[in-house]
């Protein structure tokens, strides 16, 4: 499965994750979704992993703070039925507890709407924090990665990830 990743951030944290996803995946090209035209490209690709950082702290809607939240307005009208989807959220689970990664569940939400198969979600067990949007079922709806209190578990985080979507999608 042909995955291209895209991404959006503000201080390059997510931007550094998503690279770090294209080594995992070698032959794929990650994107800002700040340079693409239209949410047509995202359609365009094969299969997705969405990276999403959550700044718009407790907010409902554009949660955060990036390109994506345009996007996550859109996505719901498009025609993604079938397409693999796997999201990628950074969050600080210390200093926003509360609000851990709340992003990834707008963007979830949007693509379940479009009829996208959504791929990659992770268990809550390894991560402490207070409460998350993102946990649906009991599960976060994508894979946190928190760069500002554990970034040494993200390359074990990402490398189980890749597999684990790589069978999923
Ligand atoms: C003003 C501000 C608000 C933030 N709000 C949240 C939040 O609500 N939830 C969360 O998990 N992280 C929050 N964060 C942490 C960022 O998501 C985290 O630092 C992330 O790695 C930033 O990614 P970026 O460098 O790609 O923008 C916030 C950070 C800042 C500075």
């Amino acid at each position: 499965m042909g995955f291209t990743i895209f991404f959006a951030t503000s201080t390059g944290k997510t931007e550094d994750v998503a690279d770090r996803l294209t080594q995992l995946l070698p032959g794929t090209e990650s994107k800002d979704v700040d340079n693409i035209d239209s949410v047509d490209e995202l359609i365009s690709a094969e299969a997705l992993i969405c990276c999403v950082p959550t700044w718009n702290t407790g907010s409902d809607e554009a949660r955060s703070g990036t390109a994506w939240d345009d996007l996550a307005q859109e996505i719901p009208d498009k025609d993604f039925a079938g397409k693999s989807v796997a999201i990628v959220g950074l969050g600080d689970s210390s200093s926003y507890s509360e609000y851990f990664c709340d992003a990834m569940e707008e963007l979830y939400t949007a693509f379940l709407q479009s009829g996208a198969k959504l791929i990659g979600k992770v268990p809550t067990s390894g991560y402490t924090y207070d409460d998350s949007k993102s946990v649906i079922d009991g599960k976060f709806c994508g894979l946190p990665i928190d760069e500002d209190n554990e970034s040494e578990l993200t390359d074990q985080r990402l490398q189980a990830w890749v597999q684990q979507i790589t069978a999923e999608a």
